[in-house]
């Protein structure tokens, strides 16, 4: 191991990259976050996360050593490939491997090629939306369409009837132009679960269980967004789900990471739907789920510094995962109007740092202010405020009380993080 006082580079400006630096520094590393945002300490605001020449240099100069990768973007421009050979050691996959998650017609290959568990699937050109409206009909209009690339997460459409597939096709035309691929899938059912490990392709480690709430309005109702609250573990998950999922998902997801020709280091994340018959993947992300991250890290016992080096190192089967016991909540504070296109920002945000110890506020779309130490709104997802309890209904109280102390105009806190009714599994079938 190269020693726990090293200087890292962290890439990456959301709130999922405030609580890796925190969680980074906990482990005993500097950590420089480029370019982080202005509530980070050690953000590094004139250096992008795709300006590779840029964090070379700064890497460089600061003696690091290691990179971490927050987003996908990065590893989709193929940072891990820019950085190969340079004595630089890169945590995330080379942009091949990054195409499990950038490209979604190729992950469902990967998937088929290599017997995982998923939906069945059909995909298409951009000069076939006929053919895709006949399949989508011929389903009955129980559907998913999803455009194939990195879509910030607006690409993909569930549908109910055969109408909404037609508007989900038309308005995909008429978004995207030129030549593109997507997929038609079939829609299953089932509560989702995010699974997230470090992997070397060989081995995994895996964090807690998590679930996201990716819908705006209490109950799954509304817009899909990026994500509005996020908990660990996940009490419904249980023995057999779990060893379902390694079965059908993770295993033979492994034993396809070692038939391709190309190596996967780094973070992934599989997001499963416990359907009545049996776990499907739903998708590969390469990196760290936000706001899965803002709650699996403060969960996360054992050193992640440590774990990342194992993997790099190819000795992950010597390191252990350790999570502290309990739940926790983590409760995204959004700006009013998001995730529409546009909506005010600009608002000053108060109360950061009244926090009771073991709470934690994890930035995200914030800017400086004009007095020293203030932060203003600047996007949709402001900020999560994450807390820890002995049980899920007591860490949830305790998130919806510390994140009453936070607050800026137009502030929209979804109400029922964590409270989802116990889904009535078919048990039998795992
Ligand atoms: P993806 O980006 O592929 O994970 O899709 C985003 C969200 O769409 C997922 O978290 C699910 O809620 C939903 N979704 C994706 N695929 C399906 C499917 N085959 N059936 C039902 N829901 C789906
Ligand atoms: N929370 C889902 C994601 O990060 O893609």
């Amino acid at each position: 191991m190269s020693g726990n006082t090293q200087q890292l580079v962290l890439l990456g400006s959301g709130a999922r990259e405030h609580a890796l630096a925190w969680k980074l520094r906990q482990d005993g590393a500097t950590v420089h976050v480029l370019p982080g945002n202005a509530g980070i300490a050690g953000s590094v605001p004139g250096i992008s996360a795709t300006d590779f020449p840029a964090i070379k240099s700064f890497c460089e100069a600061h003696g690091s050593t290691l990179i971490v990768v927050g987003p996908e973007a990065p590893l989709a421009a193929g940072v891990a490939d820019y950085f190969l050979g340079s004595g630089i050691r890169v945590f995330g996959p080379r942009r091949q491997a990054a195409t499990l998650e950038s490209s979604k017609v190729w992950s469902k290959d990967f998937m088929r090629r290599h017997g995982i568990a998923t939906a069945r699937a059909w995909s298409y050109r951009s000069d076939q939306f006929a053919e895709a409206q006949a399949q989508a009909e011929a389903l009955g209009g129980q559907v998913v369409v999803k455009y194939d690339g990195l879509a910030a997460g607006k690409g993909v459409y569930v549908c109910s009837s055969v109408a909404e597939a037609t508007a989900a096709l038309t308005e995909l035309r008429e978004l995207h132009e030129g030549w593109f691929s997507f997929l038609l899938e079939e829609k299953l059912t089932g509560p989702e679960v995010s699974l997230i490990g470090l992997t070397d392709g060989n081995r995994i480690r895996l964090l807690a269980p998590a679930q996201d709430h990716k819908q705006l309005l209490a109950g799954d109702q509304g817009p899909n967004t990026g994500g509005m609250g996020a908990y660990c573990p996940v009490p419904f998950l249980d023995d057999n789900a779990l060893a379902a999922i390694r079965q059908d998902i993770i295993d033979p997801t492994l034993r396809g990471l070692q038939a391709e020709p190309f190596d996967f280091v780094g973070f992934l994340y599989f997001g499963v739907m416990l359907t009545p018959q049996g776990p499907k993947l739903l998708e590969y992300n390469v990196r760290l789920g936000d706001p899965e991250a803002e709650v699996l890290l403060p969960a996360l016992e054992s050193s992640l510094l440590e774990l990342i080096e194992a993997t790099l190192d190819g000795s992950l089967a010597q390191t252990i995962t350790r999570q502290r016991p309990g739940a926790f909540v983590g409760v995204v504070l959004a700006s009013g109007g998001y995730p529409a296109a546009q909506f005010p920002t600009g608002f000053p945000i108060h109360g950061i740092g009244q926090q009771t110890k073991g709470t934690h506020v994890f930035v995200g779309g914030v800017q400086p202010g004009q007095q020293p130490g203030e932060l203003l709104t600047a996007s949709g997802r402001v900020a999560v405020v994450v807390a820890h309890g002995p049980d899920l209904p007591t860490a949830v109280q305790l998130a919806y009380a510390e994140a009453e102390k936070v607050n800026f105009q137009d502030k929209y806190v979804r109400p029922d993080i964590g409270q989802r009714p116990a889904p009535l599994l078919e048990t039998k079938a795992y």
